[in-house]
């Protein structure tokens, strides 16, 4: 089923180089404090995967899994979390890593949802940032790269459950 028309748009010596900015950030950001790290499954488990291995602070980490997207492109506009984090996060520093924002529904959703159990702070990193698709105010803190509109495909990104494991970022074609 891979067999959609596609381009790089971000191959695999970019995505190194950006990682390793971002990773370098969150480590001078979050020196010295206790860091958990939550994931948003499926889609951030390679970019996550890759950032944690570039920071030069400890972490622990933990997933949730939100589903917004039912199959295809669009966004069903309702986010269901059907996997919770099995960690308390009281009083402790957490940074939610996502794959892509788009409309920003699933992250202001999770933002509200974890913010009720009183995290000491939480803040979002994102590798990819559809910022022109907004449909409510949301701003992740760390970005990868921001996008023009277009469905991208790999590092950890599907269409219909295809294509997660490449490991570059394909525009997918029309
Ligand atoms: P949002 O709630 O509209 O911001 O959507 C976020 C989720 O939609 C992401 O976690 C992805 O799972 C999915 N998504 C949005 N745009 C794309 C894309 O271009 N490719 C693959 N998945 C996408």
């Amino acid at each position: 089923m891979d067999e959609m028309r596609k381009e790089v748009l971000y191959s695999r010596a970019e995505i190194q180089k950006k990682v390793k900015e971002i990773a370098s950030r969150i480590s001078h950001d979050y020196a010295g404090r206790e860091l958990i790290i939550i994931g948003i499954l499926k889609g951030a488990f390679i970019f996550m995967a890759d950032l944690i291995r570039e920071l030069s602070i400890p972490c622990m980490i933990d997933f949730v899994r939100a589903a917004s997207y039912g199959a295809g492109q669009e966004t069903s506009g309702k986010v269901v979390m059907t996997k919770d984090i099995e960690t308390s996060i009281k009083g402790k520093d957490i940074l939610i890593v996502e794959d892509i924002v788009d409309t920003g529904l699933t992250l202001a959703y999770l933002v509200g949802w974890l913010k009720e159990r009183n995290p000491r702070s939480l803040k979002v990193c994102a590798f990819l940032d559809k910022r022109k698709r907004r449909k409510v105010d949301f701003e992740a803190d760390y970005v990868g790269f921001t996008m023009d509109d277009g469905f991208v495909v790999g590092y950890g990104l599907d269409f219909n459950e295809q294509s997660r494991y490449l490991p570059e970022v394909y525009l997918v074609k029309k």
